[in-house]
């Protein structure tokens, strides 16, 4: 294990998302896995990330790309082996970077051994471990999320002889967390992974653990208590791993989830995300503003974590019916880029590929608050293909080099999981990380370097947050203050300059700790600061 320095030490980290098919294959078999993870570790090292979350890299039918879970005790043959595993632990910790996994406690695969002796007998000891009904009509105030799939939470099992629950894919059959057995099976499975070195998890799914009749059967009190209980085992065996929950729910909803700083670790804000892309199309801060003020504090060793894309849709279930129509009209104009209640594009698409944007809309990510997340890819801009299936679109070969086999793979890129992106735009000639790494103002370097100066601060990781008002919604501007850090984050939404007056009367002259460099003001008072368009300054006062 890395040395538990700081139990806080998730406040100032940043973490890397990594989809382990898609980022290097070292068997040839056109499938990324764990050895080809371990030898790019310098590449994830280099780059400053502290922590990475790998999507689910257990066995598994891969009706959800891993979230639809075989076995909880072994690691997909595509992937490599439990010793593969213990090896990419090793040697991440020896580098200093932790390593967190999804952790999908709400349901398996139908295809797990669980299922399928539950299915075959009402007197199998598993029978109890899922939900049956011989009825479809209970819990019918419960939504369904995947709409452009499923039509009900209820699917009919011939060999069962009952209707069983599930709030994802009918392939991914809820489990039953009423049950005893249930609960402590999931302890047994954390420990086993902790006992591996593994540093965390990222918590799929936790919402929706328990039902409840005449509820939307999210966020129920039954949920945290057992939450609670994770996290003290945690505690109490394994001080220092941490737990980041996935609830894709409003603030005030989220909050629960940290409890009394005695639940979650760290917590996905997931409705600043659709806000942080509105704000740039509109070139204007108000939409963040207001959900900034709608987040309430949370306990001190708990931390918010931000993202601008994942491996999913961008989800716009945070957002109310006309923003959603306006997100769509916005940034999805085609059919085939809408998924379920979001957009399956990728970050570097969605901002027409302007560096300037990409850019503009990492500094807000790194700067307003909490611990970003950067999604696989995004650091160099890849592209999408919604042509794909479901969200593979965003899921695609990493592009390490200029070449058709993209520096992937040996195998023949025919047999790779996914064809990589080719288009004229986004594809790997121009797209790649070679080429990025040598080119000083690339955004992989951009990002590299507000990785570095994100870390250099606590003020970003665990400082006050507070608006300076400027006169201009154009002008996104804040302190982050932390005991004698203070910065001032200026950034222009709009493709124009716009001139402002300095929000400052001091005399000091502030630094500009990106590019290492004294900001050159008028001389007198009052200073006023002229922004290019979407240009973004982070001053040290
Ligand atoms: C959330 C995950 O991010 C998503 O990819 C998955 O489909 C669902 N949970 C179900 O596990």
């Amino acid at each position: 294990m890395i040395k538990q320095d700081d139990p806080l030490w998730y406040k100032d980290a940043v973490f890397y998302e990594v989809y382990v098919r898609a980022f290097h294959d070292s068997n040839a078999d056109g499938h990324g896995d764990l050895p080809g993870l371990t030898a790019k570790l310098d590449y994830i090292q280099n780059l400053g990330f502290d922590c990475i979350w790998l999507l689910p890299i257990y066995p598994s039918p891969l009706k959800d790309d891993g979230y639809d879970i075989a076995d909880y005790y072994n690691i997909h043959p595509d992937y490599g082996t439990l010793e593969d595993f213990e090896i990419l632990t090793k040697e991440a910790h020896q580098r200093g970077i932790r390593i967190i996994a999804d952790l999908v406690l709400n349901h398996t695969s139908n295809q797990h051994p669980w299922f399928q002796s539950a299915r075959k007998s009402r007197s199998s000891k598993y029978r109890d471990y899922y939900v049956w009904s011989d009825t479809n009509r209970k819990y019918k105030d419960a939504r369904i999320i995947f709409i452009d799939t499923e039509t009900s939470n209820w699917t009919w099992d011939d060999t069962a002889g009952q209707y069983y629950w599930h709030r994802f894919y009918s392939s991914q059959p809820d489990l039953n967390f009423n049950n005893p057995a249930v609960q402590e099976e999931m302890f047994n499975v954390m420990k086993f992974w902790l006992d591996l070195g593994i540093d965390g998890f990222r918590v799929d799914a936790v919402p929706y653990l328990f039902e409840r009749e005449g509820t939307i059967c999210e966020n129920l009190p039954e949920t945290h208590d057992y939450l609670k209980r994770l996290r003290k085992f945690i505690d109490t065996n394994y001080p220092g791993r941490v737990l980041l929950c996935e609830a894709n729910q409003w603030p005030e909803d989220v909050r629960p989830y940290f409890g009394d700083g005695d639940e979650f670790h760290i917590g996905f804000h997931f409705p600043i995300m659709p806000r942080i892309f509105m704000a740039i199309r509109k070139s204007d801060i108000s939409d963040v503003k207001n959900i900034m003020a709608r987040t309430p504090e949370i306990p001190s060793n708990c931390q918010w974590c931000t993202f601008l894309r994942n491996h999913d849709e961008l989800t716009l279930e945070m957002v109310t019916e006309e923003e959603r129509q306006w997100m769509w009209q916005e940034y999805a104009p085609e059919s085939r880029m809408r998924l379920n209640l979001g957009i399956r594009r990728r970050l570097a698409p969605l901002l027409d590929g302007d560096q300037r944007k990409i850019e503009l809309a990492n500094s807000i990510l790194f700067s307003l608050i909490g611990t970003p997340i950067i999604y696989y890819g995004d650091e160099i801009g890849m592209g999408d293909n919604i042509w794909l299936e479901d969200r593979a679109g965003v899921r695609t070969p990493m592009q390490w080099e200029n070449s058709p086999d993209v520096g992937f793979s040996h195998a023949d890129p025919k047999k790779f999981y996914l064809p990589v992106i080719n288009d004229p735009i986004f594809g790997y000639e121009h797209i790649n990380v070679k080429d990025q790494q040598n080119c000083p103002s690339s955004l992989l370097n951009q990002i590299k370097k507000m990785i570095a100066v994100h870390k250099a601060y606590r003020a970003f990781g665990r400082g006050d947050f507070s608006w300076v008002d400027v006169d201009n919604d154009a002008i996104a501007a804040y302190y982050r203050t932390y005991q004698d850090e203070k910065i001032l984050v200026i950034q222009n939404l709009s493709a124009t300059s716009q001139a402002i007056a300095f929000p400052l009367d001091t005399i000091h002259q502030p630094i500009d700790i990106l590019n290492q460099k004294k900001l050159h003001l008028t001389n007198k008072p009052p200073f006023s600061l002229n922004l290019a368009g979407y240009e973004y300054l982070w001053l040290k006062i």
